[in-house]
């Protein structure tokens, strides 16, 4: 199969190791807004009969969309076969239910919307909450890699008795594998969520774990409060500046540095979202998993 591999914006970095791995080139593209802010679009590369995989990580998912949209159907209509989206980071999986009456269950609609112009997905630990799987939502085929070896690595060779700690309970499921696969203890903690930076945790009796090296992990760290609210209980304890953990550094606004501020120790992220806290590459585990 003949590939062609197209980076939007910002996604240069993956989309070069995928079109290493493929070995094929990356497609030329334009891509530069109207003076009326519309998107202005142009493929310079030919595509007819190849398999287009576009890259394009979907934090700030909104300004995204359309230029994504735009870039699938003219990859069709230049004659492109089939359009695989790599989108390290998947947006829109949190609101999976509605909350309050009169909320629509944007997780729905975001899946319909791509799954109208791409052929599959191949994700990183999406936030499957409510969801046992993308299928549920997505009617094109999805993969789902996850980060969860390389972050157990990474812990085994940089940090000294490890404690690991889930922040919530749907932190369980990669919490434990990360835990097992690192050779360390785990706790997972309770979480009541108030408002969107408002978070309430409650931490169980930590005594025996007193010498150990607190290691917070968690697949999304988007205004940080989850992050921040731990590191605060776990200091009280006395124990050592915890390690912050995540697949997805979102980090909204100044919460980076509120989250340093607050005591956390190292912070540490996957490369899914480009950030300053990116210390685990994961673009080879895409690019092996694209077919
Ligand atoms: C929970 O729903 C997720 O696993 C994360 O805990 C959450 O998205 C983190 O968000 P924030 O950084 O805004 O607390």
């Amino acid at each position: 199969m003949d590939y062609i591999v197209l980076a939007l914006p910002g996604n240069q970095f993956f989309a070069e190791e995928i079109a290493g791995f493929l070995q094929t080139n990356l497609g030329k593209l334009v891509i530069s807004h109207f003076p009326d802010g519309e998107t202005y679009l142009r493929v310079e590369s030919s595509v007819e009969n190849k398999k287009a995989i576009i890259v394009c990580t979907m934090d700030y998912p909104d300004k995204k969309i359309i230029p994504l949209y735009f870039l699938a159907k003219t990859l069709k209509s230049l004659g492109a076969n089939s359009i695989c989206l790599v989108a390290p980071y998947l947006a829109y999986m949190r609101q999976d239910k509605s909350f309050k009456t009169g909320e629509g269950i944007t997780s729905d609609y975001f899946a319909k919307l791509i799954s109208g112009f791409a052929d599959e997905l191949i994700t990183i630990d999406p936030h499957l909450h409510r969801r046992n799987s993308l299928s549920e939502i997505y009617s094109i085929p999805c993969k789902v890699i996850h980060a969860s070896p390389l972050i157990s690595e990474y812990i085994k060779s940089h940090i000294l008795n490890p404690l690991l700690i889930g922040p919530d309970e749907e932190s369980e499921q990669w919490v434990s594998e990360i835990a097992k696969n690192a050779a360390a203890p785990y706790l997972i903690l309770k979480k009541i969520r108030l408002g969107d930076r408002d978070v309430q945790i409650t931490l169980p009796e930590i005594k025996k774990y007193k010498n150990h090296t607190p290691v917070i992990v968690d697949d999304i760290i988007s205004t940080a409060g989850t992050m921040i609210q731990t590191v605060r209980l776990l200091r009280k304890t006395g124990m050592t500046a915890p390690a912050c953990i995540a697949v997805h550094a979102i980090f909204a606004g100044n919460s980076f540095d509120e989250l340093r501020k607050n005591g956390a120790g190292e912070i540490i992220t996957t490369n899914s979202i480009a950030h300053q806290s990116n210390l685990i590459d994961i673009s080879h585990l895409l690019a092996r998993n694209i077919d």
